[in-house]
C-alpha cells in the first residue's frame, strides 16, 4: 500500500520565504506531482515525506506556505502549549458554509465560551444515559442482521450510529436513510472546499454544485425540525439548560452546534467500526481473543470498565486508520517549529496516520496488536505502549480536543461487544481494500462482505 519510494528529494527553486526567512527541506512543488495526487495514496505519501525529512518539511504549493510537523513534541506544540498562537486551517473554517459557526468551525476567539456551555452535555454523568441508547441501537443492528447477509458494512455502521446520534444526542428518531444521503452529499461537498479553486466550483450551475446545496438545506431543515418539537433526554436537552456566567445558548447557537454535532458524531464513530470489522476480518485470532473476552449474556454500561480487549482494538484501529486522520492549524503569529522561523498566515499540518504509524515509537508501526494495549494482566491503557503523548492522539488534542472523545469510546466499545459476541463479517473475496483519504479516511467504495453469525 506505500508509495514512499516514489517521494524523491528535489531542489527547490526558493529556499526563503518572501521575508527572507529560510525554509525548512521538503518535496517541494512539481506539476507532476500535483497530478500524481491521489486521495487512495495520500496519508502514505505524508509518512514517506516525514520519514525523508523528519521533523519540520515543507510542502511547496503556490500561494501557500505549507508545513508537515512530525515529531511528536512538535504536534504538542502546534496543538497544545502554542494552541493560543494558531486557529483552525480553511479546510475546517470553510465547512461553516455547511454546519454554521459552532465548535468545530468556531474561530479560536468564539470557541471557549461557546465550548464552556456544550461541555456539561459531554460531562461523565451523562454517559450512562447515552450508553442506554447506544445499546438499544446496536441491539437493534444485532437483531436486524440475518446469517448470510450481503451488506456494505459501512452503510450498516453509518446506520447504525445515525440511529445513536438521533437517540443520544438529538433525542429523535433520524429518517437515516435520508440524513444518510443528504450527510454523505454534503461531506463530498465539504471535500471539493478543500481543493484549490473549491469554492469557485461549488457556485457553478452544475448539477453536483446543486446537489450539494439541497444537502446542506435538507439537512438544516431536519436539525430546525428536531429543535422545534420535544426532544427527549439527550445532549440536546443539556445544551438547552446549559448557563455560563449567566449566557445560554440562543437558538442559532443551538441549531449550528446540533448540526456539527450530528455530522462529527456521525461519521468519525462509524469509520472506526468499520475499520474494526475490516481489521478482525483480516486477523481471525484476535477476533477470536475479542469475542472469547466478553461477558456471557448481552453486556451493559457497567460491563464498560471490563471490557479490555474491546478497548484494545477499538485502540489498535483508531492507531492504523485514525477516522481523523490529519490535522491543520493556521499560524495566527510567527512561531519557531524545530528551530525554522514558520511565519504568521502559515499553515502546518500534523498527521495522526503518520504519527500513528512511527516506527520510531510503534514496534511493527503496520501490523494490527490489539495487545501493545494491554498490561500482564490482560488491562486496558492508553499508557501501555509507552508511546509519547504526541505520538498518539485519535482525538486531536489542546483546547480544540474531540469533545465527543468518551463518547465515542463508550459508543464504539459497546457497539463492538454487542456486534462481536455474534456476529463475525467475511470481505467479499477480490474486494481491493484502498483508502479514501479527505477530511475522514475512509475505505474507498465501503466495505462489501457477508455478516456471518457465529452464536446460534
Ligand atoms: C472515533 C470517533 C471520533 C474521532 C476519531 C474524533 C476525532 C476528532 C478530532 C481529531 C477532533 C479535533 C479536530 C481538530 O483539532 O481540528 C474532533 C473534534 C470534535 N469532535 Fe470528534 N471525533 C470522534 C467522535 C465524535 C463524537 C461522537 C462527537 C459528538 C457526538 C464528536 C464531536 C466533535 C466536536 C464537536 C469537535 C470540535 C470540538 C472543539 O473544537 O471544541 N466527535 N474530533
Amino acid at each position: 500500500m506505500g508509495i514512499g519510494p516514489e517521494i524523491e528529494p528535489r531542489e527547490r527553486r526558493r529556499a526563503t520565504t518572501r521575508r527572507g526567512l529560510p525554509l525548512p527541506p521538503g518535496p517541494g512543488f512539481s506539476l507532476d506531482r500535483l497530478a500524481g495526487f491521489r486521495r487512495e495514496t495520500m496519508p502514505w505519501t505524508m509518512r514517506a515525506v516525514a520519514r525523508r525529512w523528519p521533523g519540520v518539511a515543507y510542502l511547496g504549493v503556490p500561494g501557500r506556505h505549507l508545513y508537515l510537523v512530525s515529531d511528536p513534541d512538535l504536534v504538542r506544540q502546534v496543538l497544545v502549549t502554542d494552541g493560543r498562537k494558531v486557529d483552525k486551517g480553511e479546510a475546517l473554517r470553510t465547512a461553516n458554509i455547511v454546519l454554521g459557526e459552532g465548535l468545530i468551525t468556531a474561530r479560536r476567539a468564539r470557541h471557549l465560551p461557546r465550548r464552556r456551555l456544550v461541555n456539561p452535555a459531554f460531562a461523565h454523568a451523562r454517559m450512562a444515559g447515552y450508553a442506554a441508547g447506544m445499546l438499544d441501537a446496536a441491539r437493534a443492528t444485532d437483531a436486524r442482521w440475518r446469517d448470510g447477509a450481503h451488506v456494505d458494512l459501512s452503510r450498516e455502521m453509518s446506520r447504525l450510529t445515525l440511529d445513536i446520534i438521533g437517540r443520544t444526542v438529538l433525542g429523535a428518531e433520524l429518517d437515516w436513510q435520508h440524513v444518510g444521503r443528504e450527510l454523505t452529499i454534503a461531506m463530498r461537498g465539504w471535500e471539493a472546499l478543500m481543493v484549490p479553486g473549491g469554492a469557485w466550483y461549488l457556485k457553478l450551475p452544475l448539477d453536483a454544485p446543486r446537489r450539494f446545496w439541497a444537502a446542506a438545506d435538507n439537512l438544516h431543515a431536519v436539525v430546525g425540525r428536531v429543535l422545534a418539537g420535544d426532544t427527549a433526554d439527550s445532549v440536546v436537552t443539556e445544551m438547552r439548560k446549559a448557563r455560563d456566567d449567566g449566557a445560554a445558548l440562543d437558538d442559532a447557537a443551538m441549531h449550528d452546534e446540533t448540526m456539527n454535532l450530528m455530522l462529527a458524531g456521525h461519521e468519525t464513530t462509524a469509520l472506526a467500526l468499520t475499520w474494526a470489522f475490516w481489521l478482525l476480518a483480516q486477523h481471525p485470532a484476535e477476533a477470536a481473543a475479542l469475542r472469547e473476552s466478553l461477558p456471557d449474556g448481552d453486556p451493559g454500561y457497567g460491563d464498560l470498565r471490563k471490557l479490555h480487549y474491546a478497548y484494545a482494538v477499538v485502540a489498535e484501529t483508531l492507531r492504523l486508520f485514525p477516522p481523523a486522520w490529519i490535522l491543520e492549524r493556521e499560524l495566527e503569529q510567527d512561531l519557531s517549529l524545530g528551530g525554522w522561523p514558520v511565519p504568521i498566515g502559515s499553515t502546518v499540518l500534523a498527521s495522526q496516520f503518520v504519527l500513528h504509524r512511527d516506527p520510531r515509537f510503534w514496534p511493527s508501526p503496520d501490523s494490527f496488536v490489539p495487545a501493545r494495549w494491554l498490561d500482564p494482566d490482560g488491562r486496558f491503557s492508553e499508557d501501555n505502549p509507552g508511546v509519547p503523548r504526541g505520538a498518539w492522539y485519535p482525538f486531536g488534542a489542546g483546547t480544540r480536543i474531540c469533545i465527543g472523545e468518551s463518547f465515542a469510546w463508550t459508543e464504539a466499545v459497546l457497539a463492538l461487544a454487542v456486534l462481536a459476541r455474534r456476529w463475525s463479517f467475511r470481505v467479499d473475496p477480490g474486494h481491493r481494500m484502498a483508502l479514501h483519504a479527505a477530511i475522514t479516511l475512509r475505505p474507498a467504495g465501503g466495505l462489501p462482505g457477508t455478516v456471518e453469525r457465529v452464536v446460534p
